[in-house]
């Protein structure tokens, strides 16, 4: 495989998880970053021995040597950025939520397409080793025709209205930062749903905090997803079929084991152990992709991508959520 250089978009928290992974992916060079600023490309090229740094994300995009870039901003920024990457030929990897609602990410994809440039949702998820795994049992029939999902992601954050998880301007709130790891897990279970239903409560900064979620799938099947930012919850998934039922065990959403269990068996424990921190394995996807000549994932297809922002807009307009300045589809 050739090797890739990649760049980065934005120098935040998760900026400095993915660059740890990257560095344990063959073929994978972190070639250079970008930043609003110039002294906080610096901090993080210095830090990492990045070998370039840019004081602008035009900057970043416009480095004839940067093969692909990984945006690293706040969801609001997503369309933007994937767009400025696009149209200077880049590939994009994406972090999730890929946007903030299905209207803009339709014009990324088409942005996308039109050029054939590869792009993908960073839902790190499900590149695990134990994703592979799961996939592969429940396509098999190992707990017959999967009938429920029961699905948890929340955490306790320190109330802050500046922190992007409460700020609006930010797209805070619930539902895009761990609710999306459920509703694309439902899925890559279920596919698509049909309809939903659900209970948020907006906390002071007009933020959903908590919410639990229903989502009808064909032929009665239902998820059941309960998520928070200000409520910790035990980050655990079930899948129930009629002849079992599979838990992956906390935190689902970085997975390394789970137990299959059916009627009159003795329960049956799968481990998959993680190498890297975990962004290893999206990485290599992304550059997989690429050097096979493909524009989008199997694993995490783009109509996928937006049929979950579908349906995360269809969940938020029944709490009559909108985000400042957000375009909302007719
Ligand atoms: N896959 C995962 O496990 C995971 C985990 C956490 C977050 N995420 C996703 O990653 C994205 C970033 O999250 P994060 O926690 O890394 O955020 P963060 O720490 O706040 O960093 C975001 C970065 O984006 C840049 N940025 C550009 N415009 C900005 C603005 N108006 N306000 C603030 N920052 C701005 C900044 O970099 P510069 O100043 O250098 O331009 C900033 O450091 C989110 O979409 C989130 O959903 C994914």
């Amino acid at each position: 495989m050739r090797k890739f250089r990649w760049g980065i978009l934005g120098t935040g928290a998760i900026a400095k998880q993915f660059v740890q992974g990257l560095r344990s992916v063959p073929h994978a060079e972190v070639f250079a970053v970008g930043s609003r600023s110039e002294a906080s490309a610096a901090k993080f090229a210095d830090k990492r021995n990045i070998p370039r740094r840019h004081a602008s994300y035009e900057d970043l995009v416009s480095d004839p040597e940067v093969d692909v870039v990984y945006i690293a901003t706040p969801h609001p920024l997503h369309a933007a950025n994937a767009t400025l990457c696009l149209q200077a030929g880049k590939a994009v990897l994406c972090e999730k939520p890929f946007t903030v609602n299905a209207v803009e990410a339709e014009r990324v994809v088409e942005l996308a397409r039109k050029r054939g440039l590869f792009i993908m949702e960073g839902m790190w998820t499900r590149f695990f080793p134990l994703m592979e795994e799961v996939r592969r049992l429940i396509s098999e029939g190992a707990i017959g025709e999967v009938r429920m999902l029961n699905l948890d992601f929340g955490f306790r954050a320190d109330l802050d209205p500046a922190s992007r998880l409460f700020d609006q301007r930010l797209g805070g709130g619930a539902l895009l930062d761990v609710g999306v790891y459920c509703v694309s897990f439902a899925s890559m279970i279920l596919g698509q749903p049909s309809g939903s239903v659900g209970l948020s409560h907006l906390g002071e900064t007009g933020v959903d905090e908590q919410a639990s979620v229903v989502l009808e799938h064909e032929g009665g099947r239902l998820a059941n997803l309960s998520i928070g930012i200000r409520t910790a919850t035990p980050q655990e998934a079930t899948i129930m079929g009629t002849e079992g039922y599979v838990r992956i065990h906390a935190p689902w959403w970085r997975p390394k084991s789970m137990t299959i269990s059916r009627p009159g068996e003795e329960s049956e424990t799968v481990d998959a152990p993680v190498s890297g921190n975990g962004f290893n394995y999206e990485a290599a996807e992304v550059m997989r992709c690429l050097e096979a000549g493909k524009t989008e994932s199997d694993v995490m297809p783009l109509d996928e991508t937006i049929s979950v922002m579908r349906t995360m807009d269809g969940i938020r307009a029944a709490w009559g959520l909108t985000y400042p300045g957000e375009e909302v589809a007719p």
